[in-house]
């Protein structure tokens, strides 16, 4: 099922923009940017128009269903620049030119009802595989659930530096609050892997680069993905989103 919850994918796109406005990168993006998730295209089309942005840029999607929304959004946007391509990133993403890589990666750190979005033991899997692809600069949403500080730590010793990033609350949705990823998510906690508050975990849109004579921003990030302190997620709130993420209704959380 086609993943878009407003919040998160409208801040992922809001990165997105920052990320293609940036002038000091524009070297590394002229090769393109290679998309891991492009779930329904929506996050990258509104970057790239707001942007007015020419870059090429492939964005992969393994679900089926997801990359055929995606296609059909970008079509109705008239974007020929953003290629939506029904795969797997890891298998295609080295046929191309491009220098950069981003997503809203999978994050939960279980399975729960939607396996599309679990990314490890840890929830950060994913994002390590990405770190660790070569790319000359990454843009990756990275969550306080999923093992924030391990995940900074492998981008530093990959040799990365954090050279920009936002960061906002976002409210435990249904995937979050999904018993068999709660119960994960605690005992994260319980080992220093998992930060948040009763109702809310907090995510950042972090960009990387490799040049070593860039000033690295890592621990001030570190100090605002580890600031929750709960070890118990709210069971019930009314200031929760809706439980389940699909296309495009208002108002959900993951
Ligand atoms: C959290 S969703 C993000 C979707 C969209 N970028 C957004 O922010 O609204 C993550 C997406 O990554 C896709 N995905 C996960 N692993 C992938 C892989 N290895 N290659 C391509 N797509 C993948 C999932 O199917 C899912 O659609």
């Amino acid at each position: 099922m086609p993943f878009f919850d407003p919040v998160e994918s409208g801040f992922y796109a809001a990165c997105l923009e920052n990320l293609l406005g940036n002038t000091r990168l524009r070297p590394t993006l002229a090769n393109g940017v290679v998309e891991l998730g492009a779930g329904t295209g929506i996050p990258m089309v509104e970057a790239l128009r707001h942007q007015e942005s020419a870059i090429p840029v492939r964005g992969f999607e393994r679900d089926g269903p997801s990359s055929g929304v995606a296609a059909r959004v970008v079509e109705k946007a008239g974007l020929t620049n953003y290629q939506i391509v029904h795969g797997d990133f890891f298998d295609g993403v080295r046929d191309g030119p491009e220098r950069c890589a981003v997503a809203n990666p999978p994050y939960l750190p279980a399975p729960g009802h939607a396996p599309e979005l679990w990314g490890g033991d840890s929830g950060a899997d994913v994002s390590r595989r990405i770190l660790s692809a070569g790319f000359d600069a990454v843009l990756l949403l990275v969550s306080s659930i999923s093992d924030p500080i391990g995940l900074l730590e492998h981008a530093r010793k990959t040799g990365y530096r954090v050279v920009d990033w936002m960061a906002r609350p976002i409210t435990f949705g249904a995937y979050t609050r999904d018993s068999r990823v709660s119960h994960r998510i605690r005992e994260l906690a319980r080992h220093g892997h998992a930060f948040f508050t009763p109702d809310t975990y907090t995510i950042a849109g972090v960009t990387w680069i490799t040049d070593p004579t860039a000033t690295d921003d890592t621990e001030a990030l570190t100090t605002v993905l580890t600031a929750g302190q709960a070890i118990g997620i709210r069971e019930h709130d009314s200031h929760a989103h809706e439980p389940v993420a699909r296309v495009p209704s208002p108002g959900q959380g993951r």
